[in-house]
Order: C-alpha cells, then structure tokens, then sequence
C-alpha cells in the first residue's frame, strides 16, 4: 500500500536511483508515481498518473543530485490525480514529503492552517504544511519531530527541506527499512527496492524517528533520545527478488513452491517444538490472518482438528477484535501474514495483547512489524513475494502448520516425510506438459463471466482461495463453496456450461464430493475435477498428486495457474490488478 523510497548519498544520479528503487516496489501501488529533491536552491518535484514501471530513467539523467525521494502510489484518500500523487509540498514550496499510511486527524489540522491554503485532496499534505510551519521557528529535525508528535493514525513519512541535505524520517504502523551502504543510505518500504546496493540493514521501528547525511542517527519520536540500532545482513539474493527469466512474477512464484515447500522441512526442530508447546500449553487458541492469509488459517483449522485432534478458531483479521470477550491470559492468538505489515492483523494483535494473551507470528518477511511484535515469531523462508496475488507464501505457510500439527503429535518426523514428498511431486506436477494442459482447460472457460469452485473438509479453505486468486487476477466473478453447501442455494447459480471446479483428495469425504459434483454437472456445469483420480463426472481432469492431509498443498497450484492465465488470456497484468495493493497497511 504505496511504496516509499529515499537516497542520500555519494552518487549524483538520485533521482534515477529513486526511480529504479520505486519500480521494485510497484506492486505496493501502480496508480500514479512522483519524485522530489532539490535542484539549484529550489525543489524540484515530478509526479503523475500512471505506473512507475513507465517512468524513463533518461528524463532524470541531467538532474544531478545525491538526495532524493519517491513515491508510488495506491490511494486512499483523494482520486488518482496528478496533484494527488506524492511528494506532497508546503506551500512555500520549501518542504517536500512522502507517506504511506493514514493520517486520521488531517481534518483538524486542516482547519488550523487554513483549508484554502491546500491544493489536494489527501490527508498527506498537512505534514509538509506542518514542517514548513514549524521550520520557521526552529531546526528542520525538530520541525519534523514536532509534526509527527501531532499526528495520529498510522504512517511511515520521509521529508527533505531546502537547504537541508538531509533525509528525515518517521514511523509509526507503516514499514520502513534503512539500508547501509558506505557513504550512503537507502529508505524503503520493502528491502528487495535496494537489495543490488547494500544488504546491511536497520529496522525503523513504531515511533522511532531516523535522519540520514553523512551520518545515521535514531531516534525517539516523544522523548527525542538517541537510539542504538544492530546493523542486521539480509541473506536474499538480489536476483531472488526479480523475474528472471519469466513474464511476470506470479507464475516464477507458483514455479518456485517446490522450493519454498521444501525449505519448510528445513525449520529449526526446537522452533517447531516449542510452538507445539506453546498451542498445547495455551486455553483457548485462535488463528487470524486476512486474503490468502486468511484461507490458510482455515486450512490450519482442519489440520488442527484432523491430524492434532485440537479445536482452534479461525476469525479474519479484521474482524478478530470483536472476540476479545473469549481472550484471556492464557490464550494464543496465532497470526499468519506474508508481509508482516498488514494493519488488520496488527490490529488482531493488539486487541489480544490488550487481554494479555499471547501472540505466535507465521510470516515471510523477518523482522516485519508482525514478527517483532510477536512473542514467538515462525519465519516461513518462502523468499520475495511480488505478486500480488500470493502463491508461494500460501502453500509454505501451510505446510507450516502441517508440521506444527505432526509435532503436536509426536509425528514431526512423518510431517517432515509427507512435506518431502508433496515437494518432490510438486516439482514433478509442475512440467511444461502440466502448464500447457492448465492453458487448454482456461482457454476453454475465458469467455465465462462466472465461475464457481467446490471443496470440503480441508479443501473447503482452497475453494475460498481458489475464488480469490481468479477474482483478483482476472476479474472474473468467481466463488468457493463448501461442497455440501451447493444444494443449500448456490446450485441455483448454475446453468448450462457455468464452468466448476471441484477441488477433491483421496480422502474420506471424498465421495460426498464426488456426488456434489455430480449434482451440479446434472444441472449442466462444465466440470472441471482436480483430484488424483480421473472420474467419468470430470469434463477436464487435472492430475494432482495423492499427498493425503497435504492435499490442499498440491490441489491449490492448479488454480493458481489457472488463474495466471485466465488473467493473461483477458489481456490484464496478473501482477498488478485493478484496485489491489500486496501490503495492505491501512485498516
Ligand atoms: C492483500 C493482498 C493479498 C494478501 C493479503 C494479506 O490483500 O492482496 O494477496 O493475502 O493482503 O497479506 P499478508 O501480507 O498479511 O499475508
């Protein structure tokens, strides 16, 4: 949800850097893009609509400047107008600033420096109107830290000022990560943005404000005292973080969970077995996450109660705090988030912290605002997710919690073995010959504005996500039913050839699903079966391989093939769907 970035250093060419470190970070907002930094004694600020992606770097080839920031954006409040873009200035033109989260009280501060004086429509433009304010009073540092001291809502900011060559930044809810290199600095919302300069980073934390020259220094927001950061190395590869050699990086994402599945097995065996513990040892356990994240959890529902014979109760993020009243001391509240970052789960967080339960974190990105807000943090080691449609991150986070319930059984071992096994056949699935059938089968359906997906017990979760990946990529109307749900309304959606997917395991419910989709092909469905068994129900048969309990593993990859291409064969970008942002940072 906006993507933020910001040089100060050695080089002259910062305003290119600028633009190339905000490309990487295009999928956290594609509506419109902007630039600013300071050029003969004057700002300089460049900003329109449209994707940073289109940006020329060769436009900012004759600016030579060592300072500058940068702003893609998703927006929240105001349209998507170039005067709407980020940086936003004051009105003296002396201040520039970028922001991404949410101010709540910029009504109020509007009011106080008078409405007229603002040209857009964001909550953003009160902070550069603020330090500019302030900046005639005192020194920029303590401009900006009175201003942030004013604010509420969530937000990470970076500012510059005329006739300071300095960066200065702020958090409070919203990422931001300082990246060191030597004589110079990066900020970021995401690390892979300047993942090719330097790998030694320090996390900007709630409340902590940073200025960067020559130097780096942090500090507390409220009380203004010097904080010590540990400089910590992040062992991605750039390359990890980039496309390759494919189109785009969801389908380099879903070819790469025969990897991510497998690092699973590699987690440490006593992180594994003190959560175990920690569920066990806990009265009254819930799961919460939001989107894909969401739909794991529900998975992690059937695995708790089919391999670890344990009740855990699943409510979306967003919703979570409303069951506070269950909370108690000895509860644990279990967080799935691939960022780490997202604000609802942070939320989740709060109300159970609020009752002094405790919190486990299963997340992607370690040391993300999630991970550290955490008792106890489970890295999931799925590598960069970009897309924004999570695929890789889903299938890792399950088989974390395979292995998690197999420990609380005493079986860690036998997870283990059946993760090795779902990873070995993933790869085997996931041939030329596999992808081309999935492009068939889509080619057949793109024409359909409907399209509906049918599970149960542990693949119930999948037809839900199933739904979402569809809907997000191709903008196809798309729903998950549980299977036995169909008769109960839903059946009357279908009419000849509505296109279905049944998502089956050799399991035992799975001739209850058979028979529901036996149901909906009499009404004339167009069906198509993912199951590891061909059935005479079946118009199209997906193979998947037989994996038992892991099945919702191997029986969402199709899907999310399905739905790449569905988005691909409509002409649209599966990276960057219409309205979706892959970090959702604001509530
Ligand atoms: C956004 C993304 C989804 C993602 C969800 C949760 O809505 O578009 O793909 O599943 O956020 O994100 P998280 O980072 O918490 O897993």
């Amino acid at each position: 949800m906006c993507g933020i970035f910001g040089y100060v250093g050695k080089r002259d060419n910062g305003l290119e850097l600028v633009v190339k470190g905000l490309q990487k970070l295009e999928y956290r907002g594609y509506d419109s893009w902007g630039v600013a930094t300071e050029l003969s004694g004057e700002l300089f600020i460049k900003k329109q609509v449209g994707k940073i992606s289109e940006a020329k770097l060769e436009d900012f080839a004759d600016k030579k400047t060592g300072l500058a920031i940068g702003h893609t954006r998703w927006a929240t409040h105001g349209g998507v107008t170039d005067i709407n873009a980020h940086p936003h200035f004051s009105s003296d033109k002396k201040v520039a600033v970028v922001h991404n989260g949410i101010i709540e009280n910029y009504e109020e501060i509007r009011e106080e420096l008078g409405r007229g004086n603002f040209i857009s429509d964001t909550d953003t433009e009160v902070i550069p109107q603020l330090i500019s304010k302030y900046l005639k009073e005192m020194s920029f540092k303590e401009a900006v830290q009175k201003t942030v001291q004013r604010l509420s809502g969530r937000y990470a900011i970076v500012a510059i000022a005329v006739g300071e060559n300095l960066l200065i930044a702020a958090r409070r809810g919203s990422p931001l990560i300082v990246g060191v290199g030597e004589e110079e600095y990066f900020l970021a919302s995401d690390i892979p943005a300047f993942l090719e300069y330097t790998q030694n980073v320090n996390y900007l934390d709630d409340n902590e404000m940073v200025i960067l020259d020559g130097n780096v220094e942090f500090l507390n927001i409220d009380t203004g005292t010097a904080i010590k950061k540990r400089l910590v190395n992040i062992d991605w590869k750039a390359e990890s973080a980039d496309k390759g050699e494919y189109d785009h990086y969801m389908l380099k994402e879903i070819m790469e969970q025969k990897d991510s599945i497998l690092r699973a097995i590699n987690q440490n065996t006593d992180d594994i077995m003190h959560i175990a513990q920690m569920i066990k040892d806990s009265r009254g356990c819930f799961l919460s996450g939001c989107g894909t994240a969401g739909k794991v959890c529900m998975a992690a529902e059937y695995f708790f109660s089919i391999i670890a014979g344990r009740h855990v109760n699943y409510a979306p993020a967003s919703e979570f705090p409303i069951f506070h009243h269950f909370l108690k001391p000895e509860s644990l509240l279990i967080v799935v988030s691939q960022s780490g970052e997202t604000a609802d789960v942070l939320e989740a967080m709060e109300a159970a912290k609020g009752k002094g339960a405790k919190v486990l974190s299963i997340v992607n990105v370690e040391s993300s605002t999630i991970a550290r807000q955490s008792d106890f943090s489970l890295h999931i080691k799925a590598g960069p997710e970009k897309a924004v449609a999570s695929t890789k991150a889903a299938t890792a986070q399950m088989a974390l919690f395979l292995l998690i319930t197999t420990a609380m059984k005493g079986e860690l071992q036998e997870g283990r073995r059946i993760l090795a096994e779902v990873a070995s056949r993933t790869n085997d699935m996931l041939n030329p010959r596999f992808l081309n059938y999935i492009k068939e089968v889509t080619q057949k359906i793109k024409g359909h504005d409907n399209l509906y997906i049918i599970g149960k017990a542990e693949n119930y979760p999948m037809a839900l996500e199933a739904a979402i990946k569809i809907q997000e990529v191709s903008y196809v109307h798309a729903e998950g039913f549980a299977a036995g749900e169909l008769k109960h309304g839903p059946i009357a959606l279908i009419t000849e050839g509505t296109p279905c997917i049944s998502m089956i395991a050799n399991d035992e419910v799975k001739s209850d699903v058979i028979n529901n989709t036996i149901e909906l092909k009499a009404r004339g469905a167009h069906i198509i079966g993912i199951s590891p068994d061909k059935h005479e129900v079946f118009d199209e048969w997906i193979k998947v391989p037989d994996v038992g309990v892991a099945s919702p593993l191997v029986n969402i990859i199709p899907v999310q093939l399905l739905a790449y291409y569905l988005g691909v064969l409509r002409g649209l970008d599966p990276d960057m769907p219409r309205n979706l942002a892959k970090s959702v940072t604001v509530k």
